[in-house]
């Protein structure tokens, strides 16, 4: 199966995590787009959908589901978004779409993190797909000199990309990241970052991983 049918059946699949009545949390990037195109065969059963992008946003309208303001719920049920790398505690990297921070604040309004990802997202240790980090443009240089000094890790501005925030995203090679947890922790604390692409304290509790001998259900 071709990676692209891998994204449509994970896509597919996370349909039975929707539940009828509810607001479902809504991801951004090629695996998500899958889900929300077949989220649009329950659209008369849900309320609606959060979603953390504007190209999310569009893509749910356009399809007739409703798109309520994060601000406008108290929690969801559950969030399903892709990841760029996803290890065996559930915990990932995140942000190759640049949209890090909003998915950080969906995924901590739902009870449910379902991950949806092809099988080439699984990885031991975190770390060889880049870091992204959105960080306020005024603080860009000092954050990638922060990288390299705590963790040896390369840092360069992610060019002609601008965050739905108005912010910049710094991505960062050369970690291998033995503890996601503490590093996120860490990372967050520094001045001018907004968002650290590791979703530890907000992992997966499910992640659905497309292979070719069909859909694989890990739990953390
Ligand atoms: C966007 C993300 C995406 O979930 C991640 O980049 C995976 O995308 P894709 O499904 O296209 O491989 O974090 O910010």
């Amino acid at each position: 199966m071709t990676q692209d049918e891998l994204k449509a059946l994970v896509g597919q699949a996370a349909l039975k995590y929707v539940q009828a009545g509810t607001v479902v949390g809504v991801g951004t990037g090629s695996t998500v787009n899958c889900f929300i195109d077949a989220l649009a065969s329950m659209k008369d059963q849900i309320v609606g959908a959060v979603s953390s992008s504007v190209k999310s946003t569009e893509r749910l309208q356009a399809l007739g589901i409703p798109v309520l303001d994060a601000n406008a719920v108290t929690q969801i049920p559950v969030y399903i978004d892709g990841a760029d790398e996803i290890d065996h505690q559930g915990c990932m990297i995140k942000g190759g779409g640049a949209a890090l921070t909003r998915e950080k604040i969906v995924a901590d309004l739902a009870q449910t993190f379902v991950c949806i990802a092809d099988e080439s997202k699984l990885v031991d240790t975190l770390g060889a797909f880049a870091l992204p980090v959105e960080v306020i443009p005024m603080a860009a240089a000092q954050v990638a000199r922060r990288f390299e000094r705590a963790y040896g890790g390369q840092a360069a501005v992610r060019t002609g990309v601008v965050t739905d925030n108005g912010n910049l995203i710094l991505d960062v090679r050369g970690l291998k990241i033995a503890e996601p947890l503490a590093m996120e922790i860490e990372v967050n604390q520094w001045p001018g970052v907004v968002t650290v692409g590791l979703f530890a304290r907000h992992r997966a509790g499910v992640c659905l991983l497309g292979t070719s001998a069909g859909v694989r259900t890990l739990q953390f």
